[in-house]
């Protein structure tokens, strides 16, 4: 396996705009490996300069670290646990609906839930906000279409997409009815990870609910005042 000495992470680290000792080392050291081959290059400072000089490496690189796989109702149990169980108290409550989708990759896990929310009803009183730390990311789930799938003007209307780096920039402002963070922790450090489910965590109005991926579980849920309510979904009761 590519080891990577500390000064080296930093150096890609500058040179990436990510924060890669979040990332799990094994995760970093295998994206970095196939870098120095794909780039040919010999070692993590060559890659660094390499990636300081060419944008298209460095996009490259940012991709291979950020990881996007995604797809519209992906992990099809989730999603029906959502419009069965989860929204309807949500919605009959009558309030409005705010939806943060972590690490949206091109979208099309945000615009599954409008089209959850719009089969409840509550559309019109919904806001969904997904962020990512990829700009190619955005631009695909701004575009909204999917293999011959068109997402819907009244799904668009009510969905915004913005560039965030959850490990540098922090959360959105405002307090969050559903967050779904799904396959992208599971990338990350135990530490990390940690952290970014506290912060999480506070992101969420009182009774809000967190959606992580169907591998993934809170490592000490009540610490951060969350309670398990179904497979891999907590709801914040402090
Ligand atoms: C495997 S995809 C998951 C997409 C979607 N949540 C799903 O499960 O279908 C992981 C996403 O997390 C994003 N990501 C990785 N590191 C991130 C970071 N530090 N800040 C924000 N997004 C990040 C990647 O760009 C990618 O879009």
């Amino acid at each position: 396996m590519t080891t990577i000495a500390d000064s080296e992470t930093r150096a890609l680290e500058r040179a990436a705009g990510l924060k890669l000792a979040a990332y799990r080392d094994a995760h970093v050291a295998e994206r970095v490996r196939r870098a120095l081959v794909r780039e040919r290059v010999g070692d993590a400072n060559e890659l660094a300069r390499l990636l300081t000089r060419d944008p298209e490496a460095r996009s490259r690189f940012r991709r291979s670290i950020a990881i996007s796989v995604s797809g519209l109702f992906r992990d099809r149990e989730q999603f029906e646990l959502l419009e069965r169980a989860l929204l309807p108290p949500l919605v009959a409550a009558g309030r409005r609906i705010h939806v943060w989708s972590v690490g949206c990759a091109d979208g099309s896990e945000l615009y599954s839930v409008a089209v959850v929310l719009g089969r409840l009803g509550a559309l019109e009183r919904s806001f969904l906000l997904g962020s990512d730390v990829l700009e190619e990311n955005l631009e695909l789930a701004r575009r909204g279409a999917y293999d011959g799938f068109e997402v819907a003007p009244a799904h668009r209307a009510r969905v915004r997409f913005e560039q965030r780096d959850l490990l540098l920039d922090g959360p959105p402002r405002g307090k969050w009815s559903l967050v779904l963070c799904r396959n992208v922790a599971i990338y990350l450090a135990p530490r990390p990870k940690r952290a970014l489910h506290a912060l999480l965590a506070e992101s969420l109005a009182r009774d809000g609910l967190l959606m992580l991926g169907s591998s993934e579980r809170i490592a000490d849920a009540r610490a951060l005042g969350m309670q398990p309510v179904a497979p891999h979904v907590y709801r914040k009761v402090v």
